[in-house]
């Protein structure tokens, strides 16, 4: 490629230092809010459109002219049109050589064309260098220039020269360039601004299907069965009872799902004995959603600890206290004071606390704004250390809330276990797998394995 074939000078500028000349193709509001945000950056702006006299308005100071003029007086253009009107340009195409196009569309859907609109461009023009960008911005971005939020360009493109004239135009324009290698990677840009929140898309899934499930569950265990059985209408349940069960059991099951990955991982490294083959891909899916899994697993902890606060101020709880208090007096008896009982209820609630404060901590730490601010020793140290301490902490005090449920015939109605037994198999199996791998021997070789050692078959 010839990279002298791309000059940024404006032509036959060579005496006087003259503000620069874009060209911008169509009058779209894409391409007009692009064009007046470069005549506020020092740019000049000519328009090409297929009917250059009835356009609308265009910002004060440019003029729109015939798509072959407006090629003529510039060497970089954007290309603000859709796809499906490309076709003409290759009528244009021996006066686009050598000229840079940016290419900043998009479609309304994924997968729409067999090739990425980009690579289409540049099929249609082998001759011009064609650049894809921009496309992640809206009008408004545009005309307002770069916020916080909005301050990166994606770019790419097969010549790095013409990547530079852009990356030079996009920086005076105030905007970050994040280059994303050749031509190829234009189908991921373009896919960009139809994403919607994929990678929240799995752990959202699995906490509507675990709430559904348990909600489910415990509907029948506890608002069927006593109906059917005892005759008792105990539907009011649902709305505080049933709902504090809920979500502390999906919030525990998610917490160990976080942990879950690492261990398989851990485990097929260590079965493998070697570092350097790939893991499957679910368990790349599943360790990519961790922070999201984790962020909807402190969601439902704080739901829970909302809806714990509200437990004495609960009609059904005060009533039931009088009750207890009244019976006593009606009957001249008073109830023991439990030691047991008051160690085991502090015990599982100050465990309680102790595990979503670090919870927290865990969640702030998974914020970029912090984690930016971490060394990676330090972020792992929070996520991995007191990562299993929080699930830990959380599995304990469910463990301490069960006390001698589980040896209580009565509590397994219709010979289904208690909801909380169910919550704590995950979180147990991770416990347990963890501990083997802190045994000095396992993770003597497990350190080895991820500083690259590899074990070698006997032939
Ligand atoms: C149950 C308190 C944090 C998981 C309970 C119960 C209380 C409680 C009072 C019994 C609820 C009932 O009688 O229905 C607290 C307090 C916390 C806390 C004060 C901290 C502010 C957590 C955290 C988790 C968790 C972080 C882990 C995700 C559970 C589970 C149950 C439970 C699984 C059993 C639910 C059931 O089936 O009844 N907690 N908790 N708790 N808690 Fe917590």
């Amino acid at each position: 490629v010839n990279s002298e074939s791309v000059s940024l000078c404006p032509l036959n500028t060579a005496a006087a230092p003259e503000q620069e000349l874009l060209c911008i193709f169509g009058t779209g509001d894409l391409g007009r809010s692009l064009g007046q945000r470069l005549l506020q950056c020092g740019y000049r702006v000519v328009y090409g459109s297929r009917r250059p006299h009835s356009c609308g308005p265009l910002p004060p100071g440019t003029q729109a002219v015939s798509h072959g003029a407006a090629t003529q007086s510039a060497n970089l253009i954007f290309v603000c049109i859709h796809r499906q009107n490309y076709d003409f340009l290759q009528t244009l195409a021996p006066q686009l050589n050598g000229k840079v196009l940016v290419d900043v569309s998009n479609n309304l859907k994924k997968n729409l064309y067999p090739e990425a609109n980009a690579e289409y461009l540049q099929r249609l023009i082998p001759g011009a260098h064609v650049v894809k960008g921009f496309n992640t911005l809206s009008a408004w971005a545009l005309q307002n220039g770069p916020s916080d939020s909005n301050r990166q360009v994606y770019l790419c493109g097969n010549m790095a020269e013409a990547k530079q004239a852009v990356t030079e135009t996009a920086t005076k324009l105030g905007f970050t360039v994040v280059d994303r290698g050749s031509l190829s990677a234009a189908r991921e840009l373009e896919d960009f601004p139809l994403q919607l929140f994929p990678e929240w898309r799995l752990p959202l899934r699995l906490a509507v299907g675990l709430t559904a499930a348990f909600f489910f569950y415990l509907i029948i265990r506890d608002i069927v069965y006593a109906y059917v059985v005892q005759g008792k209408d105990v539907s009011f349940r649902i709305m505080v009872s049933l709902a504090n069960k809920v979500f502390p059991i999906v919030s525990l099951i998610m917490l160990s799902l976080c942990y879950l990955p690492g261990v398989i991982a851990a485990f097929l490294q260590l079965y493998r004995g070697t570092k350097y083959k790939r893991f499957p891909d679910w368990l790349d899916r599943w360790m990519l959603c961790r922070k999201q899994l984790g962020l909807l697993a402190l969601a439902f902890a704080s739901l829970h600890a909302m809806y714990t606060l509200i437990i004495p101020i609960r009609y059904y709880v005060r009533h039931r206290i009088s009750e207890i208090t009244i019976s006593q007096i009606r009957e001249n008896i008073t109830y023991k004071f439990d030691t047991t009982m008051a160690w085991r209820t502090d015990s599982y609630y100050s465990v309680g606390i102790l595990g979503f404060g670090l919870y927290i901590l865990l969640g702030i730490s998974s914020l970029p704004s912090v984690s930016n601010v971490l060394s990676w020793r330090e972020f792992s140290f929070i996520q991995s250390k007191l990562g299993y301490l929080t699930l830990f902490f959380c599995t304990f005090h469910t463990y301490l809330y069960g006390w001698s449920m589980f040896l209580k015939p009565s509590y397994y109605k219709w010979y289904t276990p208690p909801a909380y037994m169910l919550s704590l198999v995950v979180p147990s199996v991770v416990l347990v797998l963890k501990l083997l791998l802190l045994l000095p021997c396992v993770d003597r070789t497990l350190t080895r394995i991820r500083q690259g050692w590899e074990k070698t078959d006997p032939e």
